[in-house]
């Protein structure tokens, strides 16, 4: 038979139940005040990488991300998003450039899904460069540690 204090974890959940106790009597003895059940999501087994995460579209990518449950973490030159809300602090958030592929390697590992936000407008050969090689690299850097893009 299953006890009161025992951690029920079982299947992709755990439930867990706080006890709150304080002395009584002039003997000491506790007594259980309250017992609140709470549900414990189980910790996040999937990663996504977000290149561009700082970016606007990134940024959204981002937090719909970790509001569905997955680890997250973000790669563009600047790093941290400059976004003074909570949700940031839950990304991990890396350095690197897109046209120095050794400088998002790191960033790769334990990740298990990629997207890109990253992207922009100008001429030509701005777009050419931002929307098209930086792109090609990324794929690159995820299909070499085994990923799909
Ligand atoms: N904004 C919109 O309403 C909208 C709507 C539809 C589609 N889009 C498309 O979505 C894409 C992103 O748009 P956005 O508005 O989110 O642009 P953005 O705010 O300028 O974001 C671009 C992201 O790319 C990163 N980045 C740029 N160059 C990089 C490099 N060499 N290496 C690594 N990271 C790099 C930037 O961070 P760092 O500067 O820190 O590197 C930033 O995180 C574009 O293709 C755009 O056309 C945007």
């Amino acid at each position: 038979m299953r006890n009161d204090n025992e951690l029920n974890m079982s299947g992709m959940s755990r439930s867990c139940r706080f006890l709150s106790t304080e002395p009584t009597g002039s003997d000491g003895s506790s007594k259980v005040e309250e017992a609140e059940t709470v549900n414990v999501p189980p910790p996040p087994s999937e990663k996504l990488l977000v290149f561009g995460g700082n970016g606007f579209v990134g940024s959204h990518v981002c937090k719909e991300a970790l509001e569905r449950g997955l680890l997250v973490a973000s790669i563009s030159r600047s790093g941290k998003s400059s976004i003074n809300e909570a949700w940031t602090d839950r990304v991990s958030w890396h350095q690197g450039n897109l046209f120095s592929p050794e400088t998002i390697k790191d960033a790769l590992d334990g990740v298990t899904s990629v997207i890109s936000c990253v992207g922009g407008f100008g001429s030509n050969s701005y777009m050419y460069k931002i929307n098209g090689t930086a792109n090609m690299n990324a794929i690159k850097a995820a299909a070499e540690k085994g990923m799909l893009f």
